[in-house]
């Protein structure tokens, strides 16, 4: 399909467990079966609690880790193989900006140093001109090159790292928490710039975050993850008005309900997230759903469309249903 900008098909990602002899031959199972498609022009928030795979799912997209199994298409092209400098057109069309700007730039170097390392993986010499053309773009101006990352706030971090994800020209954004390291205040000023480039540079995005409140504002469609899997996903206006995971719905439950008088029931959810080393059988979220019964044991469950919607889908045996 020409508008699809990735596709990853039953991605999987384990890593081998070093050190411990008694976990000899088992793997941390940090991406478990993931099936995902980003369309062009769509901003999808991908949402999980800490541990659920995030990031590593974010990197086996960009292809700065091998996937274990399955395959990952960028532009219609299969590039699970693809390696070395055959990776150049990859990294033009996708870009990682990374979850803590302060440990992602490198401290010895000037911005305009960090500017011109994707120029140069490209083969690339870009001129001054094209440097602080990139800066404007973040809201920082040319006097910033010859600067170096400790001298910015968090925020201003955060937009060079986006400058530096900008200056290939990408068409698809992979965004790895790109506010959860910065203040609050801040938050919102960087979500609005990822806004407004995608108006005025018709990007794409995924936007990974671990709190459905932080992308509800500017992801068309949401993802969500629990050890490994995408437990549901849609167009985000179902996810939220209407989610069909028990999983979903307790990470709803927890957010403010932002109309005074309006109240939602709380759900709590007890326990701990499993380890990914020895990831419940069937249902992944078995241990700590509130609706589960002996059947969630047996078997996975797979995504299959909820009542009523074709785009909405959840992973789940017994799905809520949408209340009229
Ligand atoms: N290089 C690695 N070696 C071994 N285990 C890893 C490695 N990278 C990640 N993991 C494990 O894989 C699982 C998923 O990690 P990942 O960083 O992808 O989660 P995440 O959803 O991004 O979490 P967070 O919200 O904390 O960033 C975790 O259990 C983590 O400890
Ligand atoms: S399959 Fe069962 S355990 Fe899993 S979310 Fe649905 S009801 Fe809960
Ligand atoms: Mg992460």
């Amino acid at each position: 399909m020409p508008d699809e900008l990735l596709r990853l098909d039953g991605v999987r990602k384990y890593f081998g467990v070093r050190g411990a002899p008694w976990r000899e031959g088992k793997a941390v199972r940090a991406v478990d079966g993931v099936d995902f498609v980003v369309r062009k022009g769509e901003t999808v928030g991908l949402v999980g609690e800490s541990g659920s795979g995030k990031s590593t799912l974010a990197r086996v997209a960009t292809r700065l880790l091998d996937p274990t199994a399955g395959t990952v298409a960028i532009g219609g092209a299969d590039v699970t193989k693809v390696r070395g400098r055959k990776l150049r057109p990859v990294r033009r069309k996708i870009q990682l900006v990374f979850q803590d700007p302060q440990a992602s730039l490198n401290p010895r170097q000037s911005v305009g140093t960090i500017l011109t390392t994707p120029f140069r993986a490209q083969g690339v010499r870009p001129t001054r001109a094209q440097l602080v053309d990139l800066l404007r773009q973040v809201g920082l101006s040319g006097e910033h090159l010859e600067r170096y990352p400790h001298e910015f706030s968090g925020g201003q971090r955060q937009r060079i790292g986006i400058a530096r994800a900008l200056s290939v020209q990408p068409e698809l954004l992979i965004c790895d928490e790109p506010v959860s390291a910065l203040d609050v205040s801040v938050q919102a000023q960087v979500l609005n710039l990822l806004a407004d480039l995608r108006d005025e540079l018709g990007l794409s995005y995924v936007l990974v975050a671990h709190d459905l409140a932080v992308v509800r504002q500017v992801a068309s469609r949401v993802a969500v993850m629990y050890l490994g899997t995408i437990v549901e996903e849609g167009p985000a206006a179902e996810v939220y008005s209407a989610p069909a995971h028990p999983y979903t719905k307790a990470l709803l439950s927890a957010v403010p309900v932002p109309e005074p008088g309006a109240e939602r029931d709380r759900i709590v959810l007890s326990g701990d997230v499993p380890t990914p080393i020895d990831p419940p059988s069937g249902c992944p979220f078995r241990t700590r759903c509130y609706k589960a019964e002996d059947v969630c044991a047996t078997k996975r469950p797979v995504l299959e469309p909820v009542e009523g919607s074709t785009e909405h889908r959840a992973a789940c045996y017994f799905p809520e249903t949408p209340t009229l």
